[in-house]
């Protein structure tokens, strides 16, 4: 039987993970962050050389992967090795949406998600919790926000200056990644009808959480923000 789940999802920088973390902080859940496991293959797929679809088709169903419980989330362990909480560098960054689009990608991260939730409460961020991998889910959470906020949030992440020219040119790969993740034929990107929509644009980070903590309290997941 699977724990309480809560699902954050939303394009590229939207804030979904670090918002996802805190609010798994405050009610006690373990956070998942999805896209870990999408990178965490595609690192391997990377160092192996693999990334076309045959050569991935044998590869991915014999990779020994499990969700390991690490502290105040779900990690990620393939063959042997735990992907932490790294794995964003542009190179994986730069294949990790093409390995995500491939089905057998897809079902297997969706299985290893799911056993995720057995281990735990969990708060599970990415583009397709609350539509496909947990369409129960208590909460649904989908975060938007503008594309060139979301690249000057990015370059603060990668510690870049944000200047106009690198907001630009992040906010075109950003903009390429939401078109790759939105129109791929399975799980696009895609908010579920039941989701609560939150524009993060012009919100604090805490004000973000706030808000999530409410409509979970509202649904008896935990306790008021106040
Ligand atoms: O959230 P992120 O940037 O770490 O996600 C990395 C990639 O993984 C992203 O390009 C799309 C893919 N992804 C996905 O297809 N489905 C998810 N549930 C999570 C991530």
């Amino acid at each position: 039987m699977s724990g309480k789940v809560i699902a954050i999802d939303g394009p590229a920088a939207s804030g979904k993970s670090t918002t996802a973390r805190r609010v798994a902080k405050r009610l006690g859940f373990l956070h998942v962050n999805s896209g870990l496991f999408y990178r965490a293959i595609t690192r391997v797929a990377l160092r192996e050389g693999l990334i076309g679809e045959s050569e991935l088709r044998c590869r991915v169903p014999e990779l020994e992967i499990e969700p390991v419980i690490g502290e105040g989330f779900v990690d990620v362990r393939v063959e042997g090795e735990a992907a932490g909480t790294g794995l964003q560098d542009r190179e994986v960054s730069g294949h990790v949406s093409t390995v995500s689009a491939y089905g057998f990608v897809r079902d297997r991260v969706l299985t290893l998600l799911r056993a995720a939730a057995e281990l735990a409460d969990v708060v599970c961020d990415g583009r397709d919790i609350g539509s496909v991998v947990f369409p129960g889910a208590s909460l649904k959470i989908f975060l938007v926000a503008d594309v060139r906020e979301r690249a000057r949030r990015r370059l603060l992440d990668y510690q870049t200056d944000p200047s106009d020219e690198a907001i630009s040119a992040e906010a075109e790969r950003l903009g390429a990644r939401d078109r790759a993740d939105s129109t791929r034929e399975r799980a696009p990107l895609m908010r579920a009808p039941d989701a609560v929509e939150i524009d993060t644009t012009n919100l604090t980070p805490d004000a973000v959480v706030r808000h999530i903590l409410d409509l979970a309290a509202e649904r008896g997941l935990g306790v008021r923000a106040g």
